[in-house]
């Protein structure tokens, strides 16, 4: 299989799906709620899915596809076979709603449970990560690796996981930590954007309780080949197959200050209970 071939289809229907999102006018009147506190879906949300199932299936036809949009949160044992495409059409739909800035398309293609290949795309600023397992992550086409400043000298990203507000207290627990022990925190309003940003230097670690893998999948694989370390909380791997916690910290950042120096019980809820 000719790997930059795949990764030149997957850019550019990641190009075409950032030009729909650019284009988007009046998202405000086209938007519904799903599940979960303050969790909506814009008509854009699916006229981009729809998009790249097409464009999809054209760079890789014997494929499978599992969306943010299809209502499936975890791979089918049968999509845990061969090639699958996990897409998140727009990460950062409330950013995305409201006109906050960014939201990208995240694109990832997993082989035999395994993530092979990760693409996410800010339209907004024209920035192209990618990375293809064992072969390093890029921006724009030029490699990137995570940073190698302490916890000390880095920025902290963090997402409140909005869609389960029984892990609040917890959320900012963990934040309350950090901040004494890092220059400051942040907190974009995208998981793949936020990983993205620890694989190209500009934060030195990111973590959230509970995300999708539609959220984790590509741009986790990024981190990873850029030398960042990405785990759930807990210390597991990450599952890649279904929702996890995830924590992700740049070449720079200490063993001893990977995790956070709270509590996180019940570990379940945090992706196991391995230690560091
Ligand atoms: C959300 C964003 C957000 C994160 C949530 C995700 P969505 O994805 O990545 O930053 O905090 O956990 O679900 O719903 O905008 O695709």
């Amino acid at each position: 299989m000719d790997m930059q071939k795949l990764l030149a289809g997957i850019e550019a229907a990641a190009r075409g799906a950032g030009r729909i999102m650019l284009e988007a006018d009046d998202v405000r009147s086209v938007v519904t709620e799903k599940e979960g506190h303050g969790n909506f879906v814009t008509a854009y949300d699916k006229r981009v899915q729809a998009y790249l199932f097409a464009e999809l299936a054209r760079v890789l036809p014997e494929a499978k596809f599992i969306g943010e949009e299809d209502g499936a949160d975890a791979f089918t044992d049968d999509d845990r076979r061969g090639f699958a495409f996990c897409v998140d059409p727009i990460d950062g739909t409330t950013n995305f709603l409201t006109g906050y800035r960014p939201s990208v398309t995240s694109i990832a293609l997993l082989h035999d449970g395994k993530p092979l290949l990760g693409v996410v795309y800010n339209p907004y600023a024209d920035m192209m990560f990618s990375a293809v397992r064992g072969g390093g992550a890029a921006l724009n086409g030029a490699p990137i690796r995570s940073s190698e400043e302490p916890l000390a000298r880095s920025v902290v990203s963090f997402g409140t996981a909005p869609y389960y507000p029984e892990l609040a207290q917890r959320t900012f627990a963990v934040c309350a930590d950090y901040l004494p022990r890092c220059i400051d925190l942040r907190r974009s309003g995208t998981a793949a954007w936020d990983l993205c940003c620890c694989a190209m230097g500009a934060t030195g670690l990111y973590y959230e309780l509970e995300l999708q893998l539609w959220d984790y999948a590509a741009a986790g694989l990024i981190a990873e080949e850029a030398g960042c370390r990405v785990t759930g909380l807990g210390g597991s791997p990450l599952p890649w197959d279904g929702p996890s916690s995830v924590i992700c910290a740049s070449a720079g950042v200490a063993r001893e200050d990977y995790f956070p120096r709270v509590s996180l019980s019940p570990p379940d809820a945090c992706g196991g209970a391995a230690s560091p």
